[in-house]
């Protein structure tokens, strides 16, 4: 059994999908904050099969303890965590609560369980502004953010962790830029509120619930001017997670892999591939740089290539595509509800 905590969030009801693909049993722990608890019947439409489900936060220990007395887990993916940078910037404590604080929590139950198996979501935010591309695993890390140094100190304390006794197995993943969802369209992203990021921001302008893109810059110096960044397809990624349980079965130690293609996509290349795969139109706009971002982020993922033997193979048509087929269908079930013209 396999505990997926933040199993019902983008990346973690994916992974839970291609876990169960795999032939594995999943327990989920979430406390639905940033999620929906519909989101296991779609687990369950997609992948033929329903996890077992706990509504707890990761912090609650008592919960915690109670699903490992209860249930056989062999090893635990850590999703659970905030994830938005404007908003670790205005709240660092309940981010430094909630994604350092729940991972002590969820350590120090799996150490009194006997759990020593992790796999953990890390992000490439922990490299900040990269000094040279593509990213190596050894880059320097520099937090530019609370959300980021958050993962920094979770990466640390799962070093020092690793490093006091040989028994646990840790695989670190550092994420990309995470896009798409489920080909069949049952299953992607739903941000609760005001979504921040690009992909489902440019799906909010391709059903006219928001009139135009805004393009954060123009005067980056990349090769065409906007940012540049390494989109992964989310099942992709979800299917990393896969590859990293089975190297855990015979690495102890930890371990640190990105997880990105390894090729860098202009924000105007997103664009204009979505308008290619789907027919939509985007009407966008320029504006000024939004604070915090970098120019440019791909990795190198040469390491996971040849120790996890995974490999991405949705190319950007299918990124965009499978994204635009989950627009749709959110679409569909909310007839009549607000705006929404796919
Ligand atoms: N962008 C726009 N318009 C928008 C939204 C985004 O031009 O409406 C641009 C941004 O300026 C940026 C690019 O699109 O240049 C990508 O922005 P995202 O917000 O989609 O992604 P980020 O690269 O900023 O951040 C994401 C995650 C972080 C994670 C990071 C890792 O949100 O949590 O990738 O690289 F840390």
């Amino acid at each position: 059994m396999i505990l997926v905590t933040g199993g019902l969030g983008f990346i973690g009801s994916h992974t839970c999908v291609s876990l169960l693909g795999a032939g594995h049993d999943v327990l989920v722990l979430d406390d639905l904050s940033n999620s929906s608890v519909d989101v296991l019947d779609r687990i369950e439409r997609v992948a033929g099969r329903r996890p077992l489900f706990v509504r707890a936060s990761v912090s609650d220990t008592d919960q915690l303890a109670e699903a490992f007395a209860q249930h056989d887990v062999g090893a635990v993916m850590h999703f659970a965590a905030f994830k938005a940078v404007a908003e670790s910037v205005r709240l660092p404590l309940a981010y430094y609560d909630n994604n350092v604080g729940g991972t002590l929590a969820l350590l120090s139950c799996m150490k009194a369980a006997g759990v020593r198996s992790l796999v953990f979501s890390s992000s490439a935010t922990v490299y900040g502004s990269p000094a040279t591309l593509p990213i190596r695993e050894d880059c320097p890390r520099f937090a530019v953010n609370p959300y980021g140094r958050s993962k920094i100190i979770v990466e640390d304390i799962l070093t020092d962790l690793a490093g006091s006794d040989p028994s646990w197995r840790i695989v670190n993943l550092r994420y990309f830029n995470p896009v798409g969802a489920h080909e069949s369209g049952l299953l992607g992203e739903q941000p609760r509120g005001a979504p921040n990021n690009l992909m489902p921001r440019l799906l909010q302008v391709a059903v006219k619930q928001r009139e135009v893109l805004d393009i954060f810059g123009d005067d980056y110096p990349t090769k065409d001017g906007s940012c540049v960044r390494d989109f992964i397809h989310v099942v992709d990624l979800a299917d990393g997670h896969v590859a990293a349980l089975r190297y855990l079965a015979e690495h102890s130690g930890m371990t640190s892999f990105n997880l990105g293609v390894g090729r860098g996509i202009s924000v105007f290349e997103m664009c204009h591939a979505f308008e290619q795969s789907t027919g939509q139109s985007l009407p966008r706009r320029i504006v000024g740089r939004r604070a915090g971002d970098v120019a440019e982020c791909w990795a190198d993922a040469t390491r996971a290539h040849t120790e996890l033997n995974w490999r991405p193979n949705r190319d950007i048509d299918a990124m965009c595509r499978d994204a635009w087929r989950w627009q749709r269908h959110l679409c569909s079930e909310n007839r009549g509800g607000s705006v929404c013209r796919p």
